[in-house]
């Protein structure tokens, strides 16, 4: 078996890990022989703790609790060799609903809150916890999950989006930063994926209000040519294998960039 990655034995914590894209990053990196803790609100009911993978219940917007996550495992491992920042969450409303405005689709301070705790306040929280293990270490990677949405805009996400470019913001001075003590810091950012634990039936509707189209043709945009110029959505495995790799020492010399995977999709 090639062991191109060689990624055996090096260790991982990988938040948001129970479910959608983080769920296929924690299998890619045990099948390449790592040590994954899977930093999650949630179980994952048919991924069993072993010698290799250990669930962590962990809320990645509490200090307390990445502190508690962080010091659990360099007790027990003496190191880290990576982080992936990837739990995230995406509330779709409007700025401003002019036809409704006491709509239920107009953003909100607590749920443009909301998604600022959990998709940057996290990101920076586990960065600097992890990061100064790192810096120690005088190695390590740090990817964090963007969006394609985080660098185009998108209609109905723009807190979203805003959050994904606040990261973009991270990755780019982290990675001017912590270059000194060989650290890398790698964003990568998916387009429409395979349905994951994010496409529940309210994101869907809440998503086709805010663009003026239906569920169906929200749904028909997730193979389309109009929407992704590769005609079809991406399989989370696609996300997983470019973070594998971003966790290798063959992209030893790759830091500060934030990539898209996502079929060439450049607006929406
Ligand atoms: N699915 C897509 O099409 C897509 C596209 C672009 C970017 N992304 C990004 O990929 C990442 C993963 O998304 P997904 O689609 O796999 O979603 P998902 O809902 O399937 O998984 C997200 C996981 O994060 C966990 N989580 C949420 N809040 C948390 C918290 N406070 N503490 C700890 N864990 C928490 C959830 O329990 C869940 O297991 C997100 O950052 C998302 O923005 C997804």
């Amino acid at each position: 078996m090639s062991n191109w990655l060689n990624l055996t034995d090096k260790v991982f914590i990988v938040t948001g890990g129970s479910s959608g894209i983080g769920l296929a990053i924690v299998r890619e990196l045990l099948a390449d022989g790592a040590h994954v803790y899977n930093a999650d609100l949630q179980k994952n009911q048919d991924q069993g703790n072993d010698s290799q993978y250990l669930y962590v219940k962990t809320d990645v917007t509490s200090d307390a609790d990445v502190d508690t996550l962080v010091k659990q495992v360099i007790e027990k491992e003496g190191r880290v060799d990576g982080l992936v920042n990837n739990a995230g969450i995406n509330l779709p409303r409007l700025l401003v609903d002019s036809k409704n405005p006491q709509s239920q689709y107009e953003f909100t301070e607590t749920n443009f809150t909301k998604m600022f705790d959990v998709n940057v306040k996290s990101v920076f929280l586990l960065g600097q916890a992890v990061a100064r293990q790192l810096v120690k270490q005088r190695q390590g990677v740090i990817v964090n999950m963007s969006s394609e949405a985080g660098l185009e805009g998108s209609v109905g996400q723009s807190v979203y989006s805003a959050t994904k470019g606040a990261i973009n913001g991270f990755t780019r001075s982290w990675a001017k930063e912590l270059g000194e003590y060989n650290v890398r810091v790698v964003g990568v950012a998916p387009g429409i994926m395979e349905a994951t634990g994010l496409r529940t039936p309210e994101y869907e509707e809440a998503l086709a209000y805010t663009r003026h189209k239906t569920v169906a043709d929200i749904r028909a945009g997730y193979k389309s040519e109009t929407t992704t110029p590769m005609g079809r959505s991406g399989h989370l495995s696609e996300v997983a294998d470019l973070v594998a790799y971003y966790l290798s020492d063959r992209a030893s010399y790759i830091t500060g960039v934030t990539t898209n995977v996502a079929g060439g999709k450049s607006r929406g």
